[in-house]
């Protein structure tokens, strides 16, 4: 058993993390973008795969892996965990799918509610204290799947009919567009003092610096950990200034 996650601020990180500890202790997990990470899956047969919702669809880069890389799924078993500041119909079900096409078997499907990552909008934003129950309801959640599935029985969160039209009418045909591909929309203003740790932290590498300062490429994948990390609070992407930088570690 594997756990492979994309996490931007923390929160798919702590969830793959502690659910494939409860379940088998000398089961790794690893971020998509390591550099093992194909080779990692081709030994393991079992998968638990995470990743933060965004408008009710997976992470671009994400959807791009998993494609990508459609030759690494056959007679897999999958077990597909969304994370999510509020409402995702079927994130679980949007890679289940894909998964499926590509021959694994959907073990299930797991939806966690987490605190709110999107670091340059007021939309969603809690006081610390609310974050941290809301960290403790997570981690209750994810003893008592844990709990389940050592007696054989996975949860089936967004992989249902009725979650996947939840998802469709709920954001997708709204909002598909913002997920279709990667974003060139990443703004760093002028304050930036070129210290180089957001294009350090990157998984798409699509930061760099350039005589003093970043700038950003056009294969942002939204996943918000430049923004939540950066510490002249110069980066955005959605909205015009951060808010809060968010970040699993203040609330756990
Ligand atoms: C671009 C973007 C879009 C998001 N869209 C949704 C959404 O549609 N529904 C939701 O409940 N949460 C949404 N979120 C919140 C994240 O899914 C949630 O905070 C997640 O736990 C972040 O995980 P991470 O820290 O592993 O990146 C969005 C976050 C981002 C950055
Ligand atoms: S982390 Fe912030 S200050 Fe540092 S290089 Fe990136 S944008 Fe500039
Ligand atoms: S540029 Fe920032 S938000 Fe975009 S993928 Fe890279 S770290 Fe994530």
């Amino acid at each position: 058993m594997i756990g492979i996650y994309l996490s931007g601020t923390g929160n798919t990180k702590h969830c793959v993390e502690k659910l494939i500890g409860l379940l088998d202790k000398t089961a790794a997990a690893l971020p998509l973008e390591a550099a093992d990470v194909t080779r990692q899956i081709k030994n393991n047969d079992t998968v638990i795969f995470g990743y933060p919702t965004q408008f009710s669809n997976a992470p671009h880069m994400v959807r791009d892996f998993i494609k990508r890389n459609s030759f690494l799924w056959e007679n897999k078993k999958i077990l597909c965990v969304a994370t999510m500041g509020a409402f995702s119909g079927d994130g679980a079900g949007c890679t289940a799918r894909l998964f499926k096409k590509y021959g694994a078997t959907i073990l299930g499907g797991v939806h966690i509610k987490m605190p709110d990552s999107v670091c340059d909008s007021k939309l969603l934003k809690k006081s610390i204290e609310q974050n941290r129950e809301i960290i403790r309801q997570a981690d209750k959640k994810i003893e008592r799947i844990a709990e389940q599935i050592k007696h054989g029985k996975y949860p089936k969160d967004g992989i249902t009919w009725i979650a996947h039209m939840a998802g469709f009418l709920g954001q997708r045909l709204w909002f598909y567009k913002k997920t279709a591909g990667y974003t060139d929309k990443l703004k760093i203003s002028a304050d930036c003092t070129g210290c180089g740790l957001c294009a350090s932290l990157c998984p798409m590498k699509n930061i760099y610096v350039k005589n003093g300062k970043a700038d950003a490429g056009g294969r942002c994948t939204m996943c918000y950990r430049c923004i939540s990390r950066c510490p002249q609070k110069v980066i955005t992407l959605l909205g015009d200034e951060v808010v809060e930088q968010c970040r699993y570690e203040k609330y756990c």
